[in-house]
């Protein structure tokens, strides 16, 4: 939720902090700061706000020093503000730390360390941690890199913690558990040190990702040596890095949010490119004929995830029952791991997640793994948490998706449960080969269909324009445009703040009816296809209370288009194709209703990118 950067070499470290703040930003972004080492003395700033704000506050002030550390903040235990900002330094302002996660015994712990004598600045569980460090180290005389040890292995919670000794400006301690770190080894003991590989690939390729419950010291003489919680030795594992820079760059667009929506034709390409193969009729998905087993046994799969990676999963049920007749259900992570559920050994669990490092989508994984349930995960971020934890899975190769509203992230889920469906009724043998040729012909053609979508972009702006200061909005579709009606209507709210629900366009007349009148903006997903006169009627129903409709239709449609205020027309497609194309006007509907109400689209309020917190 959080994002940490820190940096040990020869280099000034400031500039390579704040750059890589600005990468992370989107992981959180109500308070930022850093601290470097500067003869013997830290140089601390911080405070609420962007990373812009704290550049602006730093100002000319000198930010000197070759190692250092940062953060930006996105407020889990007291409000944004300078004092809650990190880092936070302990009781004797010897040591500053920064954190990712959250330290659930710190009530406790703050207070036998008041009743020791220690005072606190701030409402964060950050600094009684560092505090607690200090303490241990103090009592103990362990060295640094001993006392976190001791430390965490009394902590309860999920941390991804750097910190930093002004005694000694050689080394960096860090640790994790539950949250990301990753280690860039530069040359001649040259480290840096982040929450994802974004602020480090423009300086090394070479990375070690910490495991859960390791601890690192990089030093500049000892370079880096790694122990768990139980002190046992690990040999650091150096990968390399495939990212590309300008993948993380903004290349023109005003936003990340709009380039990544662009970027579509291309993300989807690459989700399915090497995965089918055409001209002999066959899909092959990594995981599914290694583990046949598993596949054939399965008697129902289990989907969990969290916000639009649960959307996708809802496209996936629709498509396993069709393609694969196996039973779905798809769970909302946070409710599954705490509802006691039943999941049975012969069971398939899907994890979906962008970002790879979803708290209760990591939790729901390991409730399943002790049921005996095997785990396939579908991530876009490789090496990250759930990837790991999976006991096998597709990358989604989306490539890094920083707009925190997700828009590419989920059209290359869908693309690779699209696969992964056929590539396990082509196992099971429930697809004729004829049909599965087609389908695949269609998913293949779909990028060029986007690119077509995408140039109604002017179009939907005009829409945009007129429905703007709308105050509800209602999305309707029915079968797989039921679960981009529900992606439609959450990245309308979550970028410009308009209300907005996505509901079964059958499920309107028994309850959200009410809401329509003359005022009312209603987006319906109508193409043809199995629903069509279904929707159709739905959409009369509508009329007939004054809502003003706003369809997505195929190219060529006539009867809706009469009916409707507004269309936007889309190719044709297999039903099964639709949520992959019809959710892009949505996407740029969203986009300019934000920007025309003067939101900040990439970073929405209170909104994070990567939710490691339950
Ligand atoms: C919405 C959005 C969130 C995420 C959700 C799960 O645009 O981005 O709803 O989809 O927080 O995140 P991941 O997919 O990283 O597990």
């Amino acid at each position: 939720m959080c994002g940490i950067v820190g940096y040990l070499g020869d280099r000034p470290a400031y500039d390579i902090l704040i750059k890589g703040l600005k990468r992370l930003e989107y992981r959180g972004y109500d308070s930022a700061g850093v601290a470097m080492i500067h003869n013997g003395a830290f140089s601390l700033f911080k405070c609420k706000g962007k990373v812009s704000d704290l550049e602006e506050a730093v100002g000319m002030q000198d930010k000197s020093g070759n190692v250092g550390i940062g953060h930006t903040r996105w407020a889990t235990h007291g409000p944004p503000n300078d004092v809650n900002a990190h880092p936070h330094a302990s009781n004797d302002g010897t040591l500053v730390l920064i954190h990712n996660g959250i330290i659930e015994n710190y009530a406790s712990l703050k207070s036998e360390l008041i009743n020791r004598g220690h005072v606190f600045k701030s409402d964060t569980d950050t600094e009684v941690l560092v505090h607690f460090i200090e303490d241990i180290r103090d009592k103990t005389g362990a060295n640094l890199f001993d006392a976190v040890r001791i430390a965490l292995s009394e902590v309860i919670g999920a941390y991804a913690i750097v910190i930093l000794d002004k005694s000694n400006p050689h080394q960096m301690i860090a640790a994790r558990k539950s949250s990301p770190l990753v280690i860039g080894v530069g040359k001649d003991n040259e480290f840096y040190i982040a929450s994802d590989a974004t602020p480090i690939i423009e300086y090394t390729r070479n990375v070690v990702y910490l495991e859960d419950e390791e601890i690192a010291r990089l030093d500049r003489t000892d370079g880096l040596k790694i122990v768990t919680i139980s002190n046992q030795n690990k040999d650091p594992y150096v990968q390399e890095l495939e990212m590309k820079l300008e993948a993380i760059e903004k290349g023109g667009y005003d936003s990340f949010m709009l380039k990544e929506i662009h970027e579509q034709p291309r993300s989807i390409n690459d989700s399915i490119r090497g995965r089918m193969n055409l001209g002999m009729g066959t899909v092959k998905m990594s995981g599914v004929d290694e583990h046949a087993d598993r596949w054939n046994k399965a008697t129902r799969i289990l989907v969990v995830a969290c916000g639009t990676s649960w959307h996708a999963g809802l496209v996936a049920e629709y498509l396993f029952e069709e393609f694969a007749r196996i039973p779905v259900e798809v769970e909302y992570a946070s409710e599954f791991r705490y509802r006691n559920p039943v999941i049975y050994p012969t069971d398939v669990v899907i994890a979906i997640s962008q970002s790879g490092e979803t708290a209760d989508t990591l939790a729901a994984i390991e409730l399943a793994k002790e049921a005996g349930a095997f785990i396939f995960g579908v991530c876009n971020v490789v090496g990250s948490s759930i990837a790991r934890a999976t006991h096998s899975g597709a990358y989604t190769h989306a490539g890094p998706e920083i707009g925190v509203a997700s828009t590419k992230a989920f059209t290359a889920q869908v693309s690779v449960l699209y696969l992964l469906a056929l590539s396990v009724a082509q196992l099971r043998g429930m697809m004729r080969p004829e049909r599965l040729n087609r389908l695949m012909a269609e998913l293949n053609s779909v990028p060029e269909k986007i690119a077509e979508v995408l140039k109604t972009n002017e179009d939907v702006k005009k829409i945009a324009e007129i429905y703007k200061d709308s105050t509800n909005a209602l999305y309707l579709g029915r079968g797989y445009s039921f679960p981009v009606a529900l992606e439609g209507a959450l990245k309308l709210k979550e970028i410009s703040y308009i209300h907005a629900e996505g509901y079964p366009a059958a499920e309107m007349k028994h309850g959200p009816i009410a809401l329509i009148d003359e005022e009312m903006p209603v987006f319906v997903i109508a193409t043809q296809g199995a629903s069509y006169e279904k929707v159709v009627s739905n959409i009369q129903e509508v009329k007939a209370r004054k809502g003003k409709i706003i369809a997505i239709v195929t190219e060529g449609d006539k009867v809706v288009k009469e009916l409707a205020d507004h269309a936007i027309e889309i190719p044709k497609s297999d039903d099964s194709l639709v949520p992959l194309i019809s959710v892009i006007p949505f996407q740029l509907l969203s986009y300019h209703v934000a920007v025309m109400r003067g939101c900040n689209v990439d970073q929405p309020r209170n909104l994070a990118k990567s939710v490691t917190v339950e």
